[in-house]
């Protein structure tokens, strides 16, 4: 094989360490039949590394992520560490990463599979054909605004967080929402609280500002409460949304929801440069790891991501989109899209890989590379 592609693959905790493998080798299926071949490297991060190397984003996890093409990523945290004060956190492994990578732009799909219509909680006219694209700005806002603490003033505690965005940082994940919605019904919504919060009105005042130099994409602003109603009223009335780091936490929660599990939907988080780290957006379901119960097609999604984003590689993505499609159609379901009442057949995580393979295997010999 002609090519290598190095990636950088942390499972994490929880169910990341059993939905990782399914993920890594039908990307390494996928690859192979590109004539691309995958090397990766497994390195610690969240729960897992506090127990092994003593804080969650040990200095080597960091150096394999950046000499690596790309990042894999399973899930952080369980509840083994959620008394261990917020710096040492499973979570705090995942923001440093995220702002130690600058990967400032959280690309976050909403798609429905069509097999899936009936597990969505809202009624399958509302969801059928659903595709919308969240764009979160993940370095910035109130998950990294200082400053940040509980302090002591007139004898009782007080927590403080700062909401707090600077022109660029609004004007560059902007810019990549507004390039996204062009190459799609060209439609972007951006999400404030400008009706309260001045950080947010500057955000409409700068999201506002660069609508002229895309004049192919028709831009609306709404207030973030509207925007959780409006989801899950009418959530075929979006394409691209974008927002920042908190409340497109919140939003992308939700507009995972209508997909019919969180377990479907993947991520891509990107640096200017194109590097990029893939994750699902489902966390680490401690309630149910180790039981092989998971649903690793989030993570597989996430894989495709990489490979288009990252890689360069649409062809790949394809087959791994299209692999997933065809074990949906089997009927072939983990759990938490097993809606009840039809002829699907429940299966658990590594049944579900084993499904996955062999679907990659049997496509039509892939696409040319
Ligand atoms: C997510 C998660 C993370 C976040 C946590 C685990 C820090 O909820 O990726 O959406 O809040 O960004
Ligand atoms: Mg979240």
């Amino acid at each position: 094989m002609s090519e290598v592609r190095k990636i950088a693959v942390l499972p994490g905790d929880g169910i990341g360490p059993e939905v990782m493998p399914v993920a890594v080798a039908a990307l390494r299926t996928a690859l192979q039949r590109q004539g691309v071949y995958l090397e990766t490297e497994e390195g610690l991060i969240g729960g897992c590394a506090i127990d092994a190397a003593g804080g969650p984003l040990p200095a080597e996890t960091q150096e394999l992520c950046a000499a690596a093409d790309a990042v894999l990523l399973g899930a952080v945290g369980g509840p083994k560490w959620e008394a261990l004060p917020m710096q040492q956190r499973p979570e705090k492994g995942l923001l440093g990463l995220r702002s130690g990578l600058q990967l400032f732009a959280n690309l976050r799909p909403a798609l429905l599979f069509a097999p899936l219509a009936d597990a969505s909680s809202l009624k399958p006219a509302l969801v059928s054909g659903l595709d919308i694209l969240i764009v979160r700005e993940l370095t910035g806002g109130i998950y990294f605004g200082e400053p940040r603490g509980v302090f002591l003033e007139n004898n009782e505690r007080v927590g403080v967080n700062t909401y707090r965005y600077s022109e660029h940082e609004i004007e560059r994940i902007a810019r990549v929402a507004f390039d996204l919605a062009g190459k799609r019904r060209r439609r972007l919504c951006s999400v404030d609280k400008a009706n309260v919060l001045e950080a947010t009105d500057l955000w409409r005042q700068v999201v506002s500002g660069l609508a002229s130099e895309y004049p192919e994409v028709a831009l609306s602003h709404m207030y973030v409460d509207n925007a959780g109603m409006q989801l899950v009223r009418a959530p075929k009335q979006f394409d691209v949304i974008v927002t920042g780091n908190m409340f497109g936490d919140i939003l992308s929660d939700v507009a995972a929801m209508l997909t019919g599990s969180l377990g479907m939907l993947p991520s891509a988080s990107l640096a200017a440069d194109g590097f990029g780290l893939y994750e699902p957006v489902h966390g680490s379901a401690p309630d149910i790891a180790g039981q092989d119960r998971a649903n690793p097609l989030a993570t597989v999604l996430s894989a495709a991501m990489l490979c288009r984003y990252s890689l360069n590689l649409p062809g790949a993505a394809a087959a791994l989109e299209g692999a997933v499609d065809a074990v949906l159609r089997q009927g072939l379901r983990t759990a938490d899209i097993a809606a009840e009442g039809q002829g699907v057949e429940l299966v658990g995580t590594q049944a579900m890989g084993e499904a996955l393979l062999a679907a990659l295997e049997s496509s039509a010999g892939g696409e040319a590379p």
